[in-house]
């Protein structure tokens, strides 16, 4: 296997996103039929859960598998009443929290300036931030994408240091391909995800733009993962829909494991 083959299996991050589903007891439910499934993974497996389950996960997991939230506030503490602290979440063994999610935005109207005192309170919890951007459908119709995602970036990593973008990752998520189904070909991911190492070369440097591990999300599935697995510039998935059966996902985790790239 060479080099760069291998570099890749290690980097590799598969992010279960389960959304606003299972309660602590489908949680415990989940883990006892995923853990045996992933046991020989080299690459980490990531499980992002609501609030309520994070303990519990935190406590049945091998140390090896960061648990994360969903969301956070951006405050320490305060009458925020209904909102979660970022220092709660590690208090309750959350190792990372997804930002800026396209549901948070739409159904919730986070701004990309909300998004990032967000972004700068995980990196002070301190939590690994994964930041989620993409473009619509109308946006990348009429060709807006790279504008779309250079706002994005500029205005949710206001701000983040060079040092602390090591602690950080990018999810691309194309918001018309967000449970649809119908993922991104290979060839958009690929031209995207260059896209954003060219904007984030210019915000920081070069290395910062190789380094930082860009993930695809939306519809990905034991159909999708492999080609998209060996698509250039492809260092990870955040899973949706397909991460509810841990059947379907351990075998993205493996497809992308074995992926030809
Ligand atoms: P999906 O969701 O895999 O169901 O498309 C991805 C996401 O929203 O993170």
């Amino acid at each position: 296997m060479d080099t760069a083959k291998k570099e890749k299996e290690k980097r590799f991050f598969v992010v279960a996103n389960w959304k606003m589903n299972k309660t602590i007891r489908e949680a415990e439910k989940y883990i006892e039929e995923l853990k045996p499934l992933i046991a020989d993974r080299k690459a980490p497996v990531w499980i992002a859960v609501p609030y309520t389950a994070i303990h519990a996960c935190r406590e049945m997991f091998p140390a090896s598998i960061p648990v994360g939230a969903q969301n956070m506030n951006d405050a320490s503490s305060g009458a925020f009443t209904g909102e979660v602290a970022g220092i709660m979440l590690k208090e309750a063994g959350a190792d990372f929290v997804l930002l800026g999610h396209s549901e948070r935005r739409q159904y919730f109207h986070e701004t990309d300036e909300f998004i990032n005192k967000k972004v700068l309170r995980a990196l002070e919890v301190p939590l690994k931030p994964l930041l989620c951007i993409g473009e619509g459908f109308d946006e990348r119709e009429t060709k807006k994408t790279k504008e779309v995602l250079e706002k994005q970036l500029t205005t949710c990593l206001k701000g983040v240091s060079k040092d602390e973008m090591k602690n950080l990752l990018i999810a691309y998520e194309p918001i018309w391909a967000i449970g649809t189904g119908k993922a991104a070909t290979p060839e958009l991911v690929k031209e995207t995800h260059a896209d954003i190492r060219a904007i984030l070369e210019t915000m920081f440097d070069k290395e910062i733009a190789q380094k930082t591990p860009i993930l695809y999300g939306g519809s990905v599935s034991a159909s999708t993962a492999g080609a998209l697995a060996a698509t250039e510039g492809v260092d990870g998935f955040l899973v949706g829909t397909a991460s509810l059966d841990p059947q379907s996902f351990a075998k993205i985790a493996a497809l992308s494991e074995n992926s030809p790239a």
